[in-house]
């Protein structure tokens, strides 16, 4: 199936909703921008300025490490505080109801966590932007701490062990998790309904989820602004804005009180 009307494709998502059995919803930057944190690939996207630096020039040089912290501020400060939108807590009540069993994001803004999806639902691909880590020994560091070190141009070491301290988020070039990606792939083994909001799907290993659950015999649905490498092997397509699709489904899914 590809993309229908916005009216006729938001009542097939609310069908696919109604009738699946296991939900893992995957989450994309899309997502988050009506909460104010822009996206990555979008014209005028922050991160088109500030690119991110690759994990082995911060491994390697104290003024890579320096930058990357500095960019990280820069657009930690653009954004600001920000609150969970519509996409978040609509997922957040269907893990409530046990509609939905899993959220595999690959953002890093922690607003699924905020709008109260529990840590057994939640696999965060590309780790938390909200806090720092070790990378020897994975203490967490709090950011307040470390900003005042890179304003006076020390890049952070690990209280605990002389380790260098990163953004506890996943680099290119750097290895992704272990254990959220084992969470991810039973995730995409075990659920009927596949909903990928809000990306691009451009970006590997995570954009794998998708097809694995698609080839272990889930409907696969994508709901996003803009064309998709998968959209062609989608059952269903929705394009439009991720928050108010959400939103009218999850109303109409109450309707039908499934
Ligand atoms: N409604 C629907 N779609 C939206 C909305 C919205 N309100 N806002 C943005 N989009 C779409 C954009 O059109 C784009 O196709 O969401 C998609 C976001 O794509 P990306 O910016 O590529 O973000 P994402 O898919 O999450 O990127 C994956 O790439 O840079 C790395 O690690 C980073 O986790 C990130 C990964
Ligand atoms: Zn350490």
């Amino acid at each position: 199936m590809m993309a229908a009307s916005s009216e006729e494709s938001i009542k097939d998502l609310v069908e696919c909703v109604a009738r699946a059995a296991r939900i893992t919803a995957f989450t994309g930057a899309g997502v988050s921008t009506e909460c104010g944190i822009p996206d990555f690939r979008s014209p005028g996207s922050p991160w088109r300025v500030h690119k991110p630096i690759p994990f082995g020039d911060f491994v390697a040089d104290e003024a890579a490490r320096l930058e990357a912290w500095r960019r990280k501020f820069a657009i930690d400060d653009v954004h600001g505080d920000v609150m969970p939108g519509r996409v978040h807590r609509v997922l957040a009540d269907w893990a409530a109801q046990d509609k939905v069993g899993c959220v595999i994001t690959q953002n890093i803004d922690d607003l699924h966590r905020r709008a109260g999806l529990p840590e057994d639902r939640l696999v965060e691909l590309h780790g938390n932007g909200t806090y720092a880590a070790c990378l020897d020994c994975g203490l967490r560091h709090e950011l307040a701490a470390v900003r005042p070190l890179v304003e006076a141009g020390r890049s952070p070491r690990c209280d605990a062990c002389d380790g260098l301290v990163k953004s506890a988020t996943i680099a290119f070039g750097q290895s992704m998790p272990a254990e959220p990606m084992r969470r991810a792939l039973r995730a995409s083994l075990d659920c009927d309904l596949f909903l990928a909001l809000g990306s691009s799907l451009v970006v590997r290993p995570a954009a794998s989820f998708p097809e694995i659950a698609k080839r272990e015999g889930a409907l696969l649905v994508i709901v996003n602004r803009e064309p998709t490498p998968l959209d062609s092997v989608a059952d269903l397509v929705v394009r439009g804005d991720v928050g108010p699709i959400l939103e009218v489904a999850f109303r109409q899914a109450c309707n039908l009180n499934w």
